[in-house]
């Protein structure tokens, strides 16, 4: 039987009650470090870390309804108080309510790769998207990167070399929530190794 979704309103982050750039230590109630999640999925990320993490505030930001909901019951019912989650476009979001220097690291993990040549443009990898994350992370922040599929992989490495006199390599270590073997722990993650697909990481750091 399908599971109930909740709505718990204290998770959630309404785009449409944003006005300008966001200001983290009102939303989350406190002064901390801030990691964003870019395309959270089922949120396992999100939840795995934060509750290992509980000194960092951690925001996911998730297009798909049904992903969103999903997220949004499981932060709920876990009771975290340092996690919020939005449903927007994150390029649309960085650029219009990312505060310059706010974050202290992004997560990206197994960003769609639209294979097709004609859907390339979907891809949220690109020169205008990686300015919009190097404008909002802190100097010394991280960007944390993974994905199955190897032509996406070296675009996302030919953009991060392109942009080295801002950004150095740094190393990828294991998130909380990953198990032996595994890098991130996510759903998709868990799903490409049980395909023995190679799966990609990359970390670097703003300079
Ligand atoms: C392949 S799934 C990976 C989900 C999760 N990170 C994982 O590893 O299990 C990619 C996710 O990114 C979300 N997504 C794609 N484009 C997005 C965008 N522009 N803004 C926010 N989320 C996006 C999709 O809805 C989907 O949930």
């Amino acid at each position: 039987m399908a599971r109930i979704l909740k709505d718990y309103l204290s998770v959630v982050l309404k785009s449409e009650d944003l006005d300008g750039k966001i200001d983290f230590v009102r939303i989350f109630g406190r002064f901390a470090p801030v990691h964003i999640e870019i395309g959270t999925g089922k949120a396992t990320f999100l939840l795995n870390q934060a509750t290992a993490q509980p000194n960092v505030n951690f925001l996911g930001i998730e297009w798909a309804g049904k992903y969103y909901r999903y997220a949004v019951d499981r932060i709920g019912r876990w009771g975290l108080t340092n996690v919020r989650i939005i449903r927007t476009d994150a390029a649309h979001f960085l650029a219009g309510f990312l505060p310059d220097k706010s974050v202290d690291c992004f997560h990206i993990y197994f960003p769609d790769p639209w294979p097709k040549r004609r859907h390339h443009k979907r891809r949220f990898f690109c020169p205008a998207n990686l300015q919009l994350l190097l404008r909002a992370l802190k100097t010394g922040g991280n960007l944390k990167i993974t994905t199955d599929y190897a032509e996406y992989f070296e675009l996302i490495t030919g953009l991060l070399e392109a942009g080295k006199d801002q950004l150095e390599p740094t190393e990828f270590f294991p998130a909380a929530g990953a198990k032996d073997g595994e890098w991130v722990g996510t759903n998709f993650e868990r799903k490409y190794l049980k395909e023995r697909r190679p799966i990609y990481t990359i970390a670097v750091r703003k300079i």
